[in-house]
Order: structure tokens, then sequence, then C-alpha cells
């Protein structure tokens, strides 16, 4: 086993309280909790061989952090104490043979699992059942008072017991638990945020943590915290004396409390534990792992504590999704709108179980903002299906010699000098004969939700495009089957099938070859209502802006994309030249035979369907001759759902009613 030089520690040790500090005083960490963690773990492990070597000053010795000043302090009923760590399922048996040592009950002990929650701790305080006092762990003995900031927390019982349940409450008790903010709600306040303009919060937990500890109540009430209790800290009288029973009681009083899986051996808990990996991207709230606890508190208790962790439970924390690589270089890519989004080449790196090479970093502004340069260390996360995004630069191992990113002035596909629009955030290369923006242009073109051209992907789109066969999206209609045939990977069969497709898609509504345009703003919703009100590409073309702007939906900054759009004399030509292809679809009035399609059917539509609103949708159906009503029942032939769907659905499902979504819905119809 490696000996520790007295200086080999002292340097992990300088490490921990820089970081420490980085996180708790700056509030801008430098590397992840995970990491975080590692290090403190390989001290006490370190500190555990070498007792000689402790300190009295060493990161193991402390108890968490000096309350803040401006809050009174609490002094806490007992000590708040933390956990230790697990990284494995070695590691948790690990600690259950050295407590089994201390008390042979521990062989045969059952376990619960609980989510750990990723927020803050807060000690709660009731007096004959009505909440007097909140703090945060502060140092585990002395907290801060935050009573004022946590009322504003609904999910915080004021009164207890919520219900006239027949429950004797006892005369004191404190319970803990976690105050955070669910990921919806942190998204949703994000988006609002950056529409008023206003600085995006980075994630749930420091916004949680940060908002908590705001001097003035307003503030905290404007942000949607909420808490789930996970511990009886201290009580007069009788509680239950196991954690699965003290997690029901504490339900019963009225009180939010975390998940409890109850487990009848070691085992189990491991597998249960192993389950929440699995689980941890469809979580609504952030948990950095689960906590393992023996159920039996008194043999909880009685094992005692090492420093500042009970020995009655563990943290057994999932796997990192924040880890630090090296930014080799950062690549631009050139959307089918033209705006240019630079994006990270990464020394590839695992996060949890996936390689990653690429991560977004969102925009040029961003890159300014956080300071990212070539060749920086980067903290990197990737978290349940959103791509992975670079957090920031590491910069206390920074060489010296990165030097600042500077934007492209050119594009990096055509080489045409690129724009900046005045208020905008994001740079566009405005060359519309861009070769990257046609690849994108003709893949939407072509797109299910817009032309729909059946086998003409992108590797194909590629080839033309190459092989200066398309030039614009018009030219997809004077391909030949000899020009197909000259492509590599084409035969006879596959040329006939994609020539089919394209000849096919010249029947498409005006509202799909509208979103086809991609004309920016112009998704399938605001096409739809284009389509209702011009009769054709060449009516929109001599519109006004005026009469755009009478279109509900239809702000200032979209009639003008219509309107630059359609003045283009690139633009032009495409529509023309689809008007001589055939490709001129007309007002989407239904033809009379189509108008019967739904004749005779009802419908009940729930949710957000893509390409409509809620009254467009309706008008789709009637137009085709079907009824829609607002509730199911047996009567009803198609339940319509999009997302989000409400109650209906158990209800269709309940009485067998079919159940069809947007897409299917349009087939029925056209
Ligand atoms: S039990 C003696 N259970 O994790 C009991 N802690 O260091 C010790 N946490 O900051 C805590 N979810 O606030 C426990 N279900 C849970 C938890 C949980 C989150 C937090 C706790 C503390 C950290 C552990």
């Amino acid at each position: 086993m490696k000996r520790y030089s007295e200086h080999e520690i002292e340097t992990l040790r300088n490490e921990i309280r820089y970081h420490n500090y980085r996180y708790y005083v700056l509030n801008d960490p430098e590397i992840s909790d995970y990491e975080y963690d590692h290090l403190t773990q390989e001290l006490r492990r370190i500190e555990a061989e070498h007792p000689e070597l402790v300190t009295i000053d060493s990161p193991s010795q402390r108890v968490g952090e000096q309350p803040a000043e401006g809050f009174e302090k609490v002094d806490h009923p007992t000590r708040i104490l933390s956990l230790s760590n697990a990284f494995s399922a070695e590691d948790v048996r690990a600690w259950i043979e050295r407590i089994s040592k201390i008390d042979e009950r521990v062989e045969n002990a059952d376990f619960v699992v609980e989510p750990k929650l990723d927020g803050l701790t807060v000690v709660l305080h009731y007096q004959d059942g009505v909440f007097i006092q909140g703090a945060t762990r502060g140092d585990g003995e002395v907290g801060e008072d935050i009573t004022l900031n946590l009322r504003t927390i609904r999910a915080l019982p004021l009164r207890i017991p919520v219900e006239d349940h027949q429950i004797a409450v006892p005369s004191y008790l404190v319970v803990r638990g976690e105050a955070f903010i669910m990921i919806e709600d942190f998204e949703k306040l994000n988006i609002k945020l950056e529409k008023q303009g206003l600085k995006t919060y980075l994630n749930p937990r420091n916004t949680a943590a940060g908002s908590l500890r705001q001097l003035d109540p307003t503030l905290t009430a404007a942000r949607p915290l909420t808490l789930l209790t996970y511990e009886i800290v201290y009580w007069t009288g009788n509680v239950p004396d196991t954690q699965f029973e003290q997690m029901q009681y504490l339900q019963n009083l009225g009180f939010p409390v975390v998940n409890v899986d109850y487990c009848e051996n070691l085992d189990r808990a491991i597998e249960e534990a192993e389950a929440w990996i699995d689980k941890r991207d469809n979580l609504p709230y952030e948990a950095d792992g689960v906590v393992i606890k023996l159920n039996d508190l008194s043999l909880s208790t009685s094992l005692g504590t090492v420093g500042k962790d009970p020995r009655g439970a563990i943290a057994y924390k999932f796997p990192a999704q924040e880890v630090t690589t090296t930014l080799l270089e950062i690549k631009v890519n050139v959307g089918r709108t033209g705006v240019l989004t630079p994006y990270a080449v990464l020394e590839p790196v695992e996060i949890t179980g996936v390689i990653v090479k690429q991560a977004t970093l969102h925009n040029f502004d961003y890159i300014v903002e956080k300071d990212i340069r070539p060749g920086d260390r980067v903290l990197v996360k990737r978290a349940g299906d959103v791509i992975p995004y670079v957090i920031g630069p590491v910069k206390s191992v920074r060489t010296r010699q990165e030097t600042p990113y500077e934007p492209p002035q050119k594009c990096p596909s055509c080489g045409e000098p690129v724009e900046h629009l005045e208020g905008e955030v994001a740079w566009y290369c405005v060359n519309s004969s861009c070769p990257a923006q046609l690849i994108r242009n003709v893949e939407h073109f072509v797109s299910r939700g817009a032309m729909d051209i059946v086998g003409l992907g992108i590797k194909i789109v590629e080839q033309l495009i190459e092989q200066n066969l398309v030039r614009d999206v018009a030219d997809l209609y004077s391909i030949s089957k000899e020009d197909l045939l000259m492509l590599e990977g084409f035969a006879e069969k596959k040329a006939d099938n994609i020539l089919n497709s394209i000849e096919e898609s010249k029947k498409r509504s005006l509202a799909r070859l509208i979103t086809a345009l991609g004309i920016r703003g112009v998704g399938e919703v605001v096409a739809n209502d284009l389509a209702i009100v011009f009769e054709d590409l060449e009516d929109i073309s001599n519109s006004t802006k005026e009469r755009l702007l009478e279109i509900e939906g239809i702000g200032p900054n979209i009639a003008e994309a219509i309107i630059d759009w359609f003045a283009s004399p690139r633009n032009q030509r495409v529509v023309s030249k689809l008007h001589a292809a055939g490709v001129w679809p007309r007002r989407d009035a239904p033809s009379t035979t189509e108008a019967h399609s739904l004749d005779g059917l009802t419908f009940v539509v729930t949710g957000t369907l893509p390409g409509f609103t809620r009254d467009s949708v309706k008008v789709y159906i009637n137009t085709y001759g079907g009824k829609t009503t607002n509730s199911v029942s047996k009567k009803t032939d198609y339940l319509v759902v999009g997302d989000n769907p409400g109650s209906k659905l158990d209800k269709a499902q309940a009485l067998g009613v079919p159940v069809i979504d947007a897409a299917e819905l349009r087939r029925l119809a056209e």
C-alpha cells in the first residue's frame, strides 16, 4: 500500500480547502460534487491509515461550514449529521462489515433506501404542532434562522397535524428535510428569466440554496421551492423507532416525505439502490445518489458516529454526470437559417456509461461570459436526454497558454462574412447559397413534418448537392433518373422509389409547403394559419406586413422574416421554379371528396398537438366533416392525444376508445 508523506497529505488538504472555498464562499465550484467527494474520501482513507498525521485543522475534522452573517443563529437540538459516501456495492458491503463488528445485530438488519435529494438541508421546529422556527444546517451545531423564508414554501406545513387526524403530536418536534426545486419548475423559471432578459440560473441546487439565504423573504417566495422530509431529529414523548414507520408517521402528520423503499436485507437494499441509478434520469428532481439506512433507529443511534457521519446510514452516490476533460477545439456549425452555433470538441470522456466527444457551448456570448478557451480543462455535464454541455472552465489549472476564443468572422462553410443582428445573440451566415445551409434547408424541406419525401435521407441530399444537381429546394423536382443512377449506391429500384416520392410530394398541402420553406419563425403552427388566410405562395409573396400582422400568432419579427424571405431574388426564383414544376398547392380548403373523410366521426382532443393550436385542430376536424366534443364517452370514435394529455386518456383507455396522435388524424383526414 502506498505510504503518504506529510507533505502529500497537506497538498491534498489544501486542494480540498480550496474547493470548499470555491463552493461555499464563492458559490462557483470548479470541480463536480462527485470529484470533490472522491477527494475527501481519499483524505479520510489516508488519515484512517495514518492517525498520527491527522491535524486539527484538517478539512476532515470540520463539521460543515460557519453560519453566514446576516441571519440570527439557531442552536440545533442535537447535532445535524452528514453522511459518508459509498461509490460501489463493495463500498456498501464494506460499511456493513465494519459496523457488524461493533454490533452483530447488523448482520440480520433490515434497511430502507431513499433518494438523496440534491438541495439544502433544513431543520424545522414545531411547538405544540405549530411551525415556530426553521434553520439551515450551518456547521451542524449552529445554523441560520431562515424561518421567514421557509414559511414561503407551500409544501411546508405551518401547523400539524394538517388534517384532523386523531394523532397525538409531540409537544416539541424537530424534523429535518431537504428544500429543493423540481427540475420542471427550474426550467420554467429560466425560460421566464430569459424572456425578461435576465440572467438564468445554472442548476436547481444552487438556485434553491441561494433563494433560501435571501435576506428578503419576498425574493424567496418568488422561487418555486419545495420540500421533502426524511428524519425526526428531536421529539418529546414517543415516536416510532424504525425509519420506515417514522416516515409514515410524518406523512400522517402532514409532512411531505421522501420515497422510502423497505428492504428486508442488505442484498435487497443494494439491488434497490442500483435500480435507482436507472430511474435517475426520469426523476422530477435532482438526486445525486440514494441513502441506505438501517431501519432500526435505536440500533442506528447506538452505533454512534465517526466525525460528523452516523454509522447507521450511508450515501451511495450515483456515477458522475459531471466530469472534467480537455477542450480540444471550438468548432462552428451552420444551421438551416444560417445561425452559427459553436460546439466543443472534447478529449473523449466517459459520462455515465457514454463516451462524450462533443458538447454544446450554447452561443458565442456564453463562451465570453464563462471565459471558455480552447485548451482549457472544462467541466462537462450530461444528464437525461439533454445534449452534453460545457459548464465552464477550470481556471485554476490554466497553463497561461490558453488564449480567449475569437468567433469566426467568416462562415466556416462558404467563407462569406458573417453578420450579427442588433439585439440578438446569434451570428448568421447570410449567404443563401452557402452549402452548409443548403444541406440543412433541403433536409428540412424533405422532412416528415414538411414535404415528407420518403427515402431522401441526409446522405443522398449531400450527394445531390455535391454533384451540383441541387442548388435550391426546387431543383429536387427536376432531378432525372439518369442523375440518380450516377450517384454512388443507386440502382434502378432505389431511383424509381425516390422519383415516386418526389412526385407524390407535389400533392402536399399549402401549409406543409410553407413549413418546408423554412422561413425563420414559421413552424407548422404559423404555416397552418398562413395557409388558411392566403390563396397560395404568390398571394403570401404579395402580402403587406400589415396584412400578416392581422393574423393571430404572427408578431412583427415573424412578419418581417416572411416579407424578407419573399423579397429575396433567390427565393423568388425558388417560388417560380416550384410553380413551374407543378408544386403549387392552393389554400387549405379541402376538396369536396376530402371534405367528407371524417363524416359521422366524433373526436375528443387532449394535450398539445404538434402543428395545431387548441382551436385550429377543431376547425381542421370540422372542415373534413368530423365533430368534436369535450368529454370522452362510449360515443367517442377517437381520442386524439398530444403532449401532456389529461385524464381523458385514462378514461378513453378504460372505455376502449381508440387513441390516435396528430399524424394519424391527418392520415384519416387527408
Ligand atoms: S439522512 C443522519 N436522507 O444529504 C441522517 N440525507 O450529507 C443524515 N440528504 O446534506 C442525513 N436526501 O441534507 C438523509 N433521504 C435523505 C437525504 C439526505 C438528501 C442530504 C442531507 C445532507 C446530505 C448528506
